[in-house]
């Protein structure tokens, strides 16, 4: 077995296996790729490489990829069912991460503390009134494991919490406790006034939130998006913004990332974070974890818990 970790995906975890090659920068460097991938059987990597079959045909001794996330927008599946390599992701580690800063976000948004903080700090003593969260209606786009961590940590604040997600079933038990009422788009964003977004990027989820969707919220609405940047169109949110059409808007995921932020700069109704939803100590080492013990199970030859691809055992 030897490991090639080829990004900032380190920890106690991987520390306890031996025959470990950790080159954090080496998926931005053709070179040192070929030079080590020939050897690897297990690849571990987070979002910047893009596991495609020409990358799997520089790796013919490869038997798993272990994503350090839970997105697989950058892992070609069925590349890796072909080259008959296992995947396997930290699928739901994070939902707990993801949802703490879905409620710091809308809590930032509605009560202005990244403004107020600004103020301060430029000698300003301004008290704006800000708008509560408790009593209000949730609508949250994606009813996966993101948006039911969400839910969980939102039972306090005494809220109807709607759900949009064509692939659940409304009497699904795990949503009904956590009172998720499943419903229809345009119920959730014409209803809402919270509405977070837990989706993939799909061809069906690019600019579901677009033009028409921002003209249908509530102009009092906040929205934020912890699933991925491309699902709202940003310059339509933008105008939304500028408007006034809808009130403010928190955004972890970007159509580009890295991203800079001009289309929003002068903008005081939305906070920016730079794709850190998932990202706590905590979360990390959970999935290390599970990646770790994948690699062990894939190679005792033992079936493995969190795969994504054809590839089980
Ligand atoms: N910002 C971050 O740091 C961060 C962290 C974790 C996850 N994510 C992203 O958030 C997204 C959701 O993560 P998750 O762990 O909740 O995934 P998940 O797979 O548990 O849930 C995704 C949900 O989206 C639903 N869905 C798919 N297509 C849809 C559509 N067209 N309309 C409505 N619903 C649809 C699925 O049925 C599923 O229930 C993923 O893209 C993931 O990569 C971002």
């Amino acid at each position: 077995m030897s490991i090639l970790i080829i990004e900032d995906v380190f920890g106690p975890a991987f520390a306890a296996l031996t025959d470990v090659v950790y080159e954090p920068t080496a998926f931005n460097d053709q070179e040192l790729l070929e030079k080590l991938l020939p050897n690897a059987t297990a690849l571990v990597v987070r979002n910047r490489t893009q596991v495609t079959s020409s990358l799997l045909n520089k790796a013919p001794n490869l038997k798993i990829v272990a994503r350090a996330g839970v997105g697989l927008d950058n892992i070609d599946i069925d590349a890796c069912n072909q080259a008959n390599v296992a995947v396997v992701a930290g699928l739901g580690a994070n939902a707990i991460s993801v949802g703490e800063l879905t409620l710091g976000l809308a809590l930032t948004v509605a009560r202005n503390i990244s403004m107020h903080h600004q103020g301060m700090t430029s000698g300003k003593w301004d008290r704006l009134a800000g708008t509560e969260i408790s009593g209000k209606t949730w609508g949250l786009i994606g009813c996966g494991a993101t948006a039911k961590a969400t839910a969980k940590l939102l039972q306090g604040f005494d809220l109807d919490i709607l759900g949009f997600d064509p692939f659940v079933k409304a009497d699904d038990p795990k949503l009904k406790a956590l009172n998720i009422q499943v419903t229809d788009l345009n119920s959730v964003l014409t209803r809402s006034d919270f509405v977070s977004i837990h989706v993939p990027a799909s061809k069906e989820t690019t600019h579901l939130i677009n033009e028409q969707a921002l003209d249908s919220m509530k102009s009092s609405s906040i929205i934020i998006n912890v699933g991925r940047g491309e699902v709202i169109d940003e310059a339509a949110l933008a105008k939304a913004l500028a408007t006034k059409k809808i009130a403010g808007a928190g955004l972890d995921v970007r159509e580009q990332e890295p991203s800079d932020s001009s289309l929003f700069k002068d903008l005081t109704n939305v906070v920016l974070t730079p794709h850190v939803a998932g990202i706590t100590k905590e979360s990390q080492s959970r999935i290390n974890q599970i990646l770790v013990d994948e690699i062990v199970r894939k190679f005792a030859n033992q079936p493995l818990q969190y795969a994504v691809g054809k590839i089980k055992q």
